[in-house]
């Protein structure tokens, strides 16, 4: 059985939380996702820090250390025994009264899920996905926040059914002053004249750990990128599109709104950049096991 849940500490296969957890009641929590990459969790720093950051934002005290997440973290991955892990680390506030006021939950709980990743298909990757600009808007950045991954994603979700309907497979969502945003769970980039663009921190993103990456890669390469506020127009002219994100990692975008992305092709610099990140995640985690006080 490739699921496991630990839930406070403690491993089983079917795990429950109260329905007064104001996790349930009112989506207050934050998580992560990480996956392994020949069975070594990926960036778990980056994604540990992001989880504090988050809580923070929220006000939600996250009372375990790093190192404890990390061995409870590798303790349900070994129990799981899968050849590669989905790993999805949640902090919910904890139960507390049926009331918004989050001050009558004493307590978090901590959830680790991991099951097999399920990856997505190869085709994908070799001919690109097809993503629609909808109609729904990211949250405003003085809303919540979309730089804190909260375990409230309605919005998302409501892009989503917007792009299953247009029969898209993910969504592109514009922020309140029309400028492009990212998809509903990745980070969005698109190249012309060679460069590669990408919508900066400031439009109201998540701050991608695969964003980062790619950036730090395609500098380091000789490819010029850069942050910024562009409207959805640009994108007629666009070469070459893909989206980012820890599960599917570089995945090119061949159409938007049904419209071919340059040649309708994943294009070299999205190519590239797939290779130089597939060569990154073998060095990584060559790093990750060296022994680094875990
Ligand atoms: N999603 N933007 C949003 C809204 C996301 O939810 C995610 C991650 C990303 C990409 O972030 P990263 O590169 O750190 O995974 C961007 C995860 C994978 C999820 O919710 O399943």
């Amino acid at each position: 059985m490739p699921i496991r849940i630990n839930l406070n500490g403690d491993v089983t296969q079917e795990a429950s939380i109260s329905v007064l957890d104001h996790g349930f009641l009112f989506g207050d929590s934050v998580y992560e996702v990480v996956v392994t990459h020949k069975g070594v969790p990926c960036f778990m720093e980056a994604h540990l820090k992001r989880l504090r950051n988050s809580a923070a934002g929220l006000c939600l005290g996250i009372p375990w250390t790093d190192e404890f997440l990390i061995r409870e973290i590798n303790r349900t991955i070994k129990e799981a025994g899968n050849e590669e892990s989905y790993v999805r680390i949640m902090v919910t506030r904890g139960e507390g009264d049926i009331d918004i006021d989050p001050t009558t939950c004493s307590r978090p709980s901590f959830i680790i899920l991991v099951n097999e990743v399920h990856l997505y298909p190869p085709v994908q990757y070799e001919k690109g996905i097809n993503i629609a600009l909808v109609s729904v808007i990211r949250n405003a950045k003085d809303a919540v926040n979309p730089g804190i991954k909260t375990g409230n994603y309605l919005n998302n979700v409501l892009a989503k059914l917007e792009a299953n309907r247009k029969g898209a497979q993910d969504a592109l969502m514009l922020n309140n002053q029309g400028h492009l945003t990212e998809c509903t769970t990745s980070n969005f980039f698109f190249v012309s004249e060679g460069r590669v663009l990408t919508p900066s921190l400031d439009c109201g993103i998540l701050a991608g750990i695969t964003r980062v990456r790619v950036l730090e890669l395609a500098e380091e390469n000789g490819i010029l990128v850069e942050e910024g506020e562009w409207p959805p127009e640009i994108l007629e002219k666009a070469e070459e599109a893909f989206i980012t994100g820890t599960v599917k990692k570089v995945m090119p975008v061949s159409h938007l709104d049904g419209h071919p992305v340059g040649d309708g092709m994943p294009g070299p610099v999205t190519r590239r950049l797939m290779r130089l990140y597939e060569t990154m995640l073998d060095q990584a985690i060559k790093k990750t096991e060296q022994p680094s006080g875990k």
